[in-house]
């Protein structure tokens, strides 16, 4: 089939890669046409394993090409899949869904054949109703431009395999035409078994944010376990790994650690909270509240019990940050816990050196007078204190003795429970980590003690304040995982 990809991010790259390397005739569009450039030339503009080596052998073959240009593919595609994105509207929990407009505003007057738009961007349950009405007023003569809803479950880090192997496919058609048009474009994976389910336009809007929602909902989930576990001396981690092993509950999403970042969790559960506010769901926005302040409690906490493992204050200590990465193997920094992290711990009077095997450039970008080092001897050099902020595989490697050379005060926190801290403890370090049994430093955390409040950790506590109300009128200071103050006498942190 002849598909357009309009929007080439991480999902429109990736999307348009994998459908020209199962036999489409692809042509990808975006309005950055430095992007273009690169992605017409063969190369990925970001880090995602294996797609560079998809994406190149289909561009030099030709059945894959980039441009700038809306009338060259309303003339090309008989589906044009949306990818762009939809961040967080400024001041409010919505999601921002104008460049999603904005496409189907541009392309559907330049479409000279029948064709069939495909959303897969994540947007508010209501947005696929509101565009079909658009498309029929905009519509050439002659011509039948129909809408449908595809939504994407890809992970960065993993998204080509995702992609080409999903779990399922899931479809929201108003007809059987598009409808079969569909399982055209998906074959290849519906012939090897992929669930395939067709529903509404409105529902299949719905399993996306509540997919991610969900998600969100277990990994916050195991988070406060561990806050328990932490007082309770228990360990989340074996928890976690029996926990897994219901088959009504699954072993995924159950990482106990800094919380959820990158482009979509966190977005998508207040967008989800925002849209349910509209909607009158008061209990949705009040569950979906306290999974979001969950997770900003998780930056808090760690800041807290980094501050007392170097005494009470960051002045004059130094800390090595290992990872910036939203999660590892990816290059993605966008709300990054532990780029947050190391941006509180600077602010608060911290010297701090950055390490990550990819997202230093990122990282740099947004903030540039962190000191990022490309060597991670070279951020422990002197350190008073390691943070383990993000898993990249190559630090599970580590060597604790060698590293126990450099440092100045040998005291470690995994703030991502997969390091081997026995390890780490035998080589003589203290070590830190979040709801884990083994001897670890677990002094009365100096700014905030755990048990403080009837029993419940910081985070627990710092949640009660915004759960239940939060979500309506925008977003609580408290609740906000990316704070221009950073560390400041807002206390956000
Ligand atoms: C997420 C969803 O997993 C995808 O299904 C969805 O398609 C995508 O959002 C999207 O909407 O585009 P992604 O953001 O790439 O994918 O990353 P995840 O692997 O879900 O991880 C999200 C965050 O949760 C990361 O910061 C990760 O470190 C954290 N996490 C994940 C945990 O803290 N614990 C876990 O057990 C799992």
């Amino acid at each position: 089939m002849r598909i357009t990809v309009i929007g080439t991010g991480y999902l429109g790259a990736v999307h348009a890669a994998c459908m020209a390397s199962i036999g489409h005739e692809v042509l990808g569009v975006d309005s950055d046409a430095d992007k273009i450039a690169e992605l017409a030339a063969g190369r990925v503009p970001f880090f995602e394993p294996g797609l560079a080596d998809i994406l190149g052998p289909s561009v030099r073959s030709g059945q894959l090409r980039f441009g700038v240009s809306y009338p060259e593919a309303g003339h090309f595609g008989e589906i044009h899949f949306i990818c762009v994105g939809t961040p967080q509207l400024a001041g409010s929990y919505a999601a921002d869904v104008s460049a999603v407009d904005a496409a189907v505003e541009r392309l559907v007057p330049e479409c000279t054949r029948d064709c069939l738009i495909v959303g897969k961007s994540t947007v508010p349950v209501g947005t696929a109703a509101r565009l079909a009405d658009v498309i029929e007023d905009l519509a050439p003569e002659g011509c039948s431009v129909e809408l449908a809803w595809n939504p994407e479950f890809l992970r960065e880090s993993t998204a080509v395999r995702d992609t080409l192997h999903p779990d399922r496919l899931v479809v929201g058609v108003a007809s059987d035409r598009a409808d079969a048009m569909l399982r055209m474009a998906y074959a290849p994976m519906i012939s090897t078994g992929t669930p395939y389910i067709a529903t509404d336009l409105s529902t299949a809007e719905m399993v996306k944010v509540s997919a991610n929602a969900f998600l969100a909902t277990k990994v916050s989930f195991i988070n406060v376990i561990a806050d328990i576990c932490d007082v309770a001396d228990a360990d989340v981690v074996t928890l976690a790994e029996a926990l897994g092993l219901d088959s009504r509950i699954g072993s995924q999403a159950l990482a106990a650690g800094l919380g959820f970042g990158g482009g979509c969790l966190a977005k998508d559960v207040r967008a989800l909270e925002a849209r349910a506010a509209e909607l009158g769901a008061a209990d949705a926005v009040a569950f979906l509240g306290t999974i979001d302040g969950t997770n900003a409690g998780r930056r808090r906490r760690a800041i807290d019990i980094a501050r007392m493992l170097v005494g009470g204050s960051f002045r004059d200590q130094n800390v090595a940050v290992l990872g910036v990465a939203f999660k590892p193997d990816t290059d993605d920094v966008r709300d990054s816990p532990a780029l947050a992290v190391a941006r509180a711990i600077d602010s608060q009077g911290a010297s701090v050196r950055v390490h990550d095997p990819r997202a230093i450039d990122n990282a740099r970008a947004r903030l540039p007078h962190l000191n990022y080092v490309t060597d991670v001897e070279k951020a422990c050099e002197g350190a008073d204190l390691v943070l383990h902020l993000t898993e990249w595989g190559e630090y599970s490697e580590l060597d604790p003795v060698a590293l126990r050379a450099v440092v100045r005060n040998p005291r470690i926190f995994d703030a991502r429970n997969v390091l081997p801290l026995d390890q780490w403890l035998a080589a003589g370090w203290t070590t830190r980590a979040f709801g884990r049994r083994f001897p670890q430093a677990k002094p009365d955390e100096v700014s905030n003690p755990v048990g403080a409040v009837g029993g419940l950790s910081p985070g627990v506590a710092g949640i009660a304040g915004v759960a239940g109300v939060a979500g309506v009128a925008g977003p609580t200071h408290a609740r906000r995982s990316w704070c221009e103050e950073g560390g400041g006498p807002c206390g956000c942190w």
